[in-house]
């Protein structure tokens, strides 16, 4: 099936993941069209070259992303700049028609959400999604088919996290995401959070309410000339919230962002509690999955490898391992199944939940200043 021409606005560490994912497109089987990245835009020169060494397809090369968007070959974009661009470069993709791949969090604020969300319903031709990449990870697919077949049973609790550690090195260098004016007031909410709002939401757990406690451990952080500048970003949060489902269920789900979390170099997981079975994934054992089975009145953690078996089928045999980078190219492989009109069993996720996700920070940052649970609702 054909090719999608790309361009790429904002050619940083997550642009290399696009192009490695796009030159390797022969490891998916079936057919998905395949993008072709034609154009790249970045403000820094100096990344560019590795596009010129690496992707020989590219033709188009320029610094300012309205010039991208003038280049009527170019189908989608894929962009991945700094949070307080979303809002203007976003829509403006949405509005030169473009297909849109947009990283996370979709916008600095509940504001400039709206705003995007406002975009993409006037141009409905467009299919614009939000990067997530981790729920494409077998194991947390598995935990996502448990969930729909009913495997908890009634729900006790869910737990879902994403936390980095890098950052106990108070010597870390401030970087634009601990920036509240570039990275936002979210915090590692913005940074972290809609990865672990994807799956939750997706199977219909959103909170009503949200309880939150915010951490600011590090104050300060040298800067590039090596002088101490204020970090004013949070640097965990953890989100104590509401859930009540459709069928009037009701239970508590924990959501932690962390990027001081001592031990955890990159972990996401998932934790489902149930009065049926509880199952959980973590990408610290990525290609288990891992369930309680009853023993009379005890239960057993059961740990079952299941190897390389994601949505989209590959070339990899299925007792292999599976790991990040296979996680995006899954990822890309549900949204070009998207663009050609192949719904996927489990899609990328949606402008309306980066709404969800939106409400839930906002709220939470509410939260912690009201110490008091706050609603969704009212943002
Ligand atoms: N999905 C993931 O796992 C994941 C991981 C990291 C970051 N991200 C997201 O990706 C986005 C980018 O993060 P990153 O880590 O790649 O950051 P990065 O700093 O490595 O890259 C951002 C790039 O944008 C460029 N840029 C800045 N202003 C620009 C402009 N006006 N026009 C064109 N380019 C411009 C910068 O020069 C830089 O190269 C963010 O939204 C972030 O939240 C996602």
């Amino acid at each position: 099936m054909g090719k999608v021409k790309f361009g790429i606005i904002g050619c940083g560490m997550m642009g290399r993941e696009f192009v490695s994912a796009a030159s390797r497109w022969c490891h998916l089987l079936g057919d998905i069209p395949a993008p072709e990245v034609i154009a790249v835009c970045d403000t820094n020169e100096a990344l560019l070259g590795w596009y010129k060494k690496h992707v020989p397809s590219v033709r188009h090369i320029c610094a300012d992303y309205r010039e991208l968007l003038e280049i009527d070959e170019v189908e989608a974009v894929y962009c991945a700049v700094p949070h307080n661009l979303h809002e203007e470069v976003y829509i403006a993709a949405i509005e030169a028609g473009k297909h849109l791949l947009g990283e996370k969090p979709f916008g600095i604020d509940r504001a400039a959400n709206r705003a995007i969300l406002e975009a993409a319903g006037r141009h409905p031709e467009c299919i614009v999604r939000c990067a997530s990449q981790f729920p494409f990870y077998p194991g947390a697919q598995k935990l996502v088919r448990w969930i729909n077949e009913g495997g908890p049973g009634q729900v006790i609790e869910v737990k879902s996290g994403f936390k980095h550690s890098s950052d106990i090195d108070t010597q870390k260098k401030i970087n634009w995401k601990r920036m509240v004016d570039v990275n936002g007031a979210y915090g590692c909410m913005g940074d972290l959070g809609i990865h672990t709002h994807h799956i939750p939401f997706r199977v219909g757990w959103v909170p009503e309410r949200v309880s939150a406690q915010l951490a600011n451990i590090v104050t300060q952080r040298p800067d590039a000339q090596g002088c101490q500048v204020p970090c004013e970003t949070w640097d965990n949060a953890l989100l104590a919230c509401d859930v009540r489902t459709q069928n009037g269920d009701a239970f508590p789900m924990m959501i932690e962002n962390k990027r001081i979390a001592p031990g955890s170099t990159n972990e996401w997981y998932i934790e489902v509690y149930g009065m049926k079975q509880s199952a959980k994934f973590s990408t610290n054992d990525p290609c288990a999955f891992s369930y309680t089975e009853s023993m009379g009145s005890e239960q057993a953690w059961c740990r079952v490898v299941i190897g390389y078996k994601p949505q989209t089928p590959t070339i990899t045999g299925n007792i292999f391992e599976f790991g990040f980078t296979d996680s995006i190219l899954q990822m890309w492989g549900a949204y070009m199944s998207e663009i050609a009109g192949k719904p996927q069993n489990f899609g990328c996720y949606t402008p309306e939940e980066t709404v969800l996700s939106h409400k839930l920070c906002t709220a939470a940052l509410a939260s912690e200043k009201s110490k008091k649970a706050e609603k969704l609702e009212d943002y």
